[in-house]
């Protein structure tokens, strides 16, 4: 997988799979772009990267914020030319786990600014530039909840088929631009998202690790790999396609 000199920017890189993502081009000999909304663990993943001789750096951004974003893009190119690659990691859950007639509203706007709208300004501002400099390639960090029903869960059930559905539809425009835009779809990964999540019940890590064929969770770094296959010329006549990692749960 070729990916040295490639200039990536990764959205949410501050933990989790965005971090594992981050990490996984700078040992490709990416030139790495870390945003997050939560700057002093983007620096510190950048400060990662540059300490083995990688080139990285951190720029604060809050996805649901189209001037923030316009300004991530900007200052990406200004330094180093051009956007090869962007993913789309940055993501929120909920705070409750309520039915749909119990979901609150709070919860609505705030995980579909971040998951869904976030997406959106990001792919709209990196096509923008992608289609001036006639390539480029976007990765968007969707869910298996992006594919199959989850209770408790309707915001980011809603912005994760939003996700998919972006991702088809945009490549679907852009495949004549020389533009490639893909989803990765991971199952139950280890990330504070996820602990988040196991923290709902006491049994919730039990009963998810038996469901699951492969009997674990996923690691960040597993899907950090989907990604990079995803942003490199391995998949290079892939478009509009979800990429599932998820140990098996969608079996
Ligand atoms: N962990 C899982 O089991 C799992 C499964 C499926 C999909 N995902 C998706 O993977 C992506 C990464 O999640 P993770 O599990 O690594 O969680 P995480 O909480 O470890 O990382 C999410 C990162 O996004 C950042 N972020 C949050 N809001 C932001 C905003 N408005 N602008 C910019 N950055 C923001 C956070 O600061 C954090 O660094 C998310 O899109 C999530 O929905 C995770």
């Amino acid at each position: 997988m070729n990916l040295k000199d490639k200039v990536v920017v990764i959205t949410g890189a501050g933990s989790g799979i965005g971090a594992a993502t981050a990490q996984l081009f700078g040992e490709h000999k990416a030139t790495v772009v870390v945003a997050d909304i939560n700057i002093s663990n983007a620096t510190k993943v950048a400060e990662r990267i540059l300490k083995y001789g990688g080139i990285a750096t951190a720029i604060k951004t809050d996805v649901s914020k189209f001037q923030e974003v316009e300004a991530l893009i900007s200052a990406t190119v200004t330094k180093y030319n051009r956007l090869d690659v962007i993913v789309n990691n940055a993501g929120i859950g909920g705070k409750h786990h309520l039915k749909t007639a119990e979901h609150t509203h709070e919860d609505w706007h705030n995980v579909i600014a971040v998951n869904q709208t976030g997406v959106f300004y990001c792919m709209q501002v990196a096509l923008k530039q992608m289609t001036k400099q006639g390539f480029g390639n976007i990765v968007n960090v969707a869910s298996l909840a992006g594919l199959k029903a989850s209770g408790n869960n309707l915001s980011y059930s809603a912005s994760k088929f939003a996700v998919v559905g972006m991702t088809k539809s945009a490549a679907l425009e852009y495949g004549r631009n020389n533009i490639r835009i893909n989803a990765v779809c991971p199952g139950y990964t280890k990330s504070s998202l996820l602990d988040q999540f196991l923290n709902v019940r006491a049994d919730m890590d039990d009963l998810l690790v038996k469901m699951i064929p492969m009997h674990r969770f996923g690691e960040a770094k597993e899907i950090a790999e989907g990604i990079c296959y995803l942003a490199s010329d391995n998949s290079k006549f892939m478009t509009g396609q979800t990429l599932t990692l998820d140990g098996g749960i969608s079996l």
